[in-house]
């Protein structure tokens, strides 16, 4: 493979790597190779000496801490060797220590390369000790420089040049490191300017959305309100109306017993005029009429107990409201010709809420009431059936008014809708009672043609007939 050694000129230079580690003398001799140079492998010191016998390199690079002999110990043995001490001798070193810089210096050693070591710090650094080779005398020991540090006495054998050169590389060396340092706290810093840039946009970008939050929660609170505001007067208006159809249903209903009051009282005065008036007739003639009295007070009641309002869910039987209901405005009905039939299949009980229910049967009556007027029906019939059907409790309510127009069907449950002019109708009725079936009490309230009529349909759970 052609490598950088050939253009450097160092073909076939040997070079003996003295190191433990199999992975990092691999990848070591690989580089080594790659430019060249004939490499061979040691295991420790004693094994690369016996290497050294055999064959004579031109350069040994070698790691430090090994098992039989260790890196200082096999540098000093090559340096005190007559035949090899020119041999340059790489250290393989953490230089974590300043201790490990004189060790080096009193073990004669050429140069430090740290781990990990820069690639081509390493091949330049070789190229160098190769280019700068000692002459066998030059190397020969010089006399002792005792040095103290850190209360140890070290003897340094080397020669000065050789001193120099090992002190150059360790300098180079802290220079590499500081100025990798630098580099990295220069490219931190710059991060941490990124970093502080990002969180400064995501903190305007947080503090936007939680604006916009705030706002549209504001908004929000406030539909809700409206809504609400909106309901209750609904409500509110839906009770009126209620009302206001229920003191016309009074009306009818007081209006026959109003009618045999005034009789008796015109009775007691003709009969005195004619001079028959008796102590007998005075007694019947008061317990009549307070009988009446009686029938129209509890007419009140009837309808004061419809408008109660209901706090709490309770068992009812639909047939019994119904019948109740149908006292409230059966009168209202007869004064207009119409003729109501019942027919009780099922005496289902249901859970719910009997005033609101009532409401809703006395809502759809009173509209087929006004559809027979409207379009001036004189045999109005409406048919009111109950019966079960798959669990439920059922109501039928059919008349033959002649049906809802097709263009409007879908829109009767809407508040405010209505066909009538402002003073007969709110369009709240129909609302009121889908949201009293369907709201309040889980069921279903539905429409629909059938014949010559309208037909509103009650649907709500049934539990079995007590
Ligand atoms: N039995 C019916 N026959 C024909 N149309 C009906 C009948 N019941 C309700 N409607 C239509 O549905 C509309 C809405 O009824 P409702 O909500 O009770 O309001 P309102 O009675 O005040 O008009 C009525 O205006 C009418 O057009
Ligand atoms: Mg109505």
């Amino acid at each position: 493979m052609a490598g950088i050694g050939e253009t450097t000129g160092n073909k076939g230079e040997k070079i003996i790597i003295v190191e433990d580690s199999p992975t990092q003398a691999e990848q070591l001799k690989h580089i080594l190779e790659r430019r060249s140079y004939g490499v061979s492998i040691a295991r420790d010191g004693k094994a690369a000496l016996a290497v050294m016998e055999a064959e004579r390199p031109a350069l040994i690079i070698s790691d430090i801490v090994m098992p039989k002999m260790d890196g200082y110990e096999l540098c000093r043995r090559i340096k005190s060797h007559l035949e090899w001490c020119n041999i340059p001798i790489i250290l393989l070193t953490s230089l974590s220590d300043p201790q490990d810089v004189i060790k080096g210096l009193e073990c004669g050693a050429d140069n430090f390369i740290t781990k990990p070591f820069d690639e081509d710090e390493l091949v330049s650094r070789i190229g160098y000790l190769l280019a700068n080779r000692y002459e066998k005398g030059e190397c020969a020991a010089q006399p002792d420089l005792k040095i103290a540090f850190a209360g140890q006495e070290y003897a340094i054998t080397a020669g000065r040049r050789q001193i120099l050169d090992l002190l150059l590389s360790t300098y180079e060396t802290a220079i590499r490191k500081n100025n990798e340092l630098i580099r990295a706290r220069d490219e931190l810093n710059g991060m941490n300017d990124q970093l502080e840039e990002r969180v400064r946009e995501r903190t305007a970008k947080l503090s936007r959305t939680m604006e916009l939050l705030r706002a549209e929660t504001a908004e929000r609170v406030r539909t809700a309100e409206e809504l609400c505001n909106k309901d209750r007067i609904m409500m509110q208006q839906g009770r009126q109306a209620a009302m206001g159809e229920m003191i016309g249903n009074i009306a009818h209903q007081w209006r026959q017993p109003l009618n045999t009051l005034g009789l008796h009282i015109q009775k007691l005065e003709l009969f005195y005029e004619l001079g028959s008036f008796s102590k007998e007739l005075l007694t019947d003639t008061v317990g009549e009429s307070m009988l009446l009295i009686d029938h129209m007070s509890q007419t009140i009641d009837d309808f004061r107990d419809f408008f109660r309002p209901e706090k709490e869910k309770t068992n009812f039987n639909v047939n019994e409201v119904i019948r109740k209901t149908m006292t409230l405005v059966e009168d209202s009905l007869k004064s207009q010709m119409i003729s109501v039939d019942i027919e009780t299949e099922d005496d289902a009980q249901v859970n719910g809420y009997p005033n609101e229910y009532s409401q809703v049967i006395v809502n759809i009556l009173m509209n087929a009431r006004d559809a027979f007027y409207e379009r001036k029906i004189d045999d109005g019939r409406i048919a009111i059936k109950t019966f079960a059907d798959d669990g439920k409790a059922v109501v039928t309510i059919t008349d033959n008014a002649g049906g809802i127009p097709g263009e409007i069907i879908e829109k009767i449950f809407d508040p405010y809708f209505s066909t009538k002019g402002p003073d007969k109708g709110t369009g709240i009725g129909l609302n009121m009672a889908k949201n009293i079936i369907e709201t309040n009490m889980n069921g279903r309230l539905t429409a629909r043609n059938t014949g010559d009529g309208a037909e509103f349909k009650i649907e709500t759970e049934r539990f079995p007939a007590s």
